[in-house]
């Protein structure tokens, strides 16, 4: 073993073991092995190692704007969705969105020599970057194509494993008809502007979850392609809305801010005021956003702050709005304790606020004990499922209607 060799395996594990304190649980093996033979610096040429083998991720490609267009996501994440599919040796496996081709040659590892990978990129250039890399590595056996995921790779498949690494809007009717029987897609789904990673399988007509993991993709291009819609309010703009799944606003709305705010707390205070899959429960009621607030516009005192400086949830309706806020009520910078409260704007924005405070507080109550959710995906074809009417949210798309239900781990009830 030379000099370079042996350092970049110190660099590999380290990376590993940094991840697995991160996580709180170790990687499962085989997700460990490849990661630990594949060198992640060989597909981004020109990162620092101390990128290279970070556990953030690595933006290679930015578009005019200065926003990303392609990168190797965080370890974190690859890792996490390779465990979500459980690649096996001799699958056939498509991945939709190449980037700089690390996940497709850790891919090449788990199927081996009896396996096959096919990857697609969209972007050409960087389909081109993908290639030259593999190349570089020696894993010559995947196949790069350029184009559009969302139509799949029929020519290579059935597939026993579809891996989608840019954020979907809804489930391409091609990834379900390249599933070989058995097989599972694991993709990033929005739902009401709620990013999950969901590793699907067949259940009859559609497809049920087998897992579901909270992370955060560069969004799919292409004829999959939805963009959320931005709403600006008040002079800077003080406030930005962001909506997706194409709920409707009335130009009234865009006043909002000319009222008197209505600021009311609720009892809940926890470390970053976080409760897990909160965020669906809020996204039951109808106008469900996220809200962006100013922070000059905070410092100006003509808007409270919102509880999170990223996108803040919230809701609306007709000419009103409100938000979650936060104040730190103890705990340190590091750990702070917050008091989680909502604000409101517009005739109605009393009843609002008093909308989202009740239902954190009732979420806080029910949810202690852990919740697991269940996303299940049906074709617009095929009846409602049996139960259906009762599920936490129910999301109409172009090509599949999504089915959420949140079991509470701790009393088994539903909700
Ligand atoms: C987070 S990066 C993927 C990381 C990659 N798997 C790796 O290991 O480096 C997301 C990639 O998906 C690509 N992409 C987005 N929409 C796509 C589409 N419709 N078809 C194929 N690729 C797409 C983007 O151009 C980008 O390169």
């Amino acid at each position: 073993m030379d000099e370079t060799h042996e350092n970049d395996v110190t660099l590999r594990s380290g990376m590993l073991d940094r991840l697995a304190a991160m996580r709180g649980r170790p990687l499962a093996d085989d997700v460990a092995n490849v990661m630990m033979v594949v060198p992640r610096h060989v597909f981004v040429p020109g990162a620092p190692s101390s990128e290279a083998y970070g556990l953030g991720a690595v933006v290679t490609h930015w578009d005019g704007q200065g926003v990303p267009r392609s990168s190797a996501s965080a370890p974190g994440t690859v890792a996490g969705m390779l465990e979500q599919a459980q690649v096996r040796p001799g699958q056939r496996v498509l991945e939709i969105g190449a980037g700089t081709g690390y996940n497709a040659a850790l891919l090449a590892h788990l199927v081996g020599a009896s396996g096959s990978v096919t990857t697609i990129e969209y972007d050409a250039d960087v389909a081109t970057a993908a290639r030259k890399h593999l190349d570089a590595y020696g894993a010559d056996r995947v196949r790069v194509v350029t184009g559009d995921g969302t139509l799949g790779a029929a020519e290579d498949g059935p597939f026993d494993r579809i891996l989608v690494t840019a954020g979907a809007w809804d489930v391409a009717p091609a990834w379900v008809e390249q599933l070989a029987p058995g097989g599972r897609v694991v993709l990033p789904l929005r739902l009401r502007g709620l990013t999950r990673v969901v590793a699907f399988e067949r259940d009859g007509a559609g497809l049920r979850s087998v897992s579901v993991v909270e992370d955060g993709f560069i969004p799919m291009k292409g004829i999959g392609a939805m963009p959320e819609k931005n709403v600006p309010l008040g002079p800077g703009p003080d406030l930005t809305l962001r909506i997706d799944d194409a709920q409707p606003v009335t130009p009234a709305l865009l006043q909002a801010l000319d009222s008197e705010a209505t600021l009311e707390w609720t009892d809940v205070v926890a470390p970053w005021a976080w409760t897990p899959e909160q965020d669906f429960w809020l996204a039951t009621l109808p106008g469900f956003c996220r809200v962006f607030v100013n922070a000059e516009a905070v410092a100006a005192g003509r808007i409270p702050r919102a509880k999170d400086p990223w996108g803040a949830w919230g809701v609306y309706s007709g000419a009103s709005l409100a938000y979650l806020a936060a104040r730190q009520v103890d705990g340190t910078d590091q750990m702070p304790m917050l008091q989680v409260g909502a604000c409101g704007f517009g005739p109605e924005g009393a009843g609002l606020v008093r909308l989202l405070t009740e239902r954190v507080s009732a979420w806080q109550e029910h949810s202690a004990g852990g919740v697991e959710m269940t996303i299940e995906a049906r074709p617009h074809s095929s009846a409602p499922l049996p139960g259906e009417d009762a599920a936490l949210l129910v999301v109409d798309k172009v090509d599949h209607v999504f089915v959420v239900t949140a079991a509470l781990t701790a009393t088994s009830v539903e909700v």
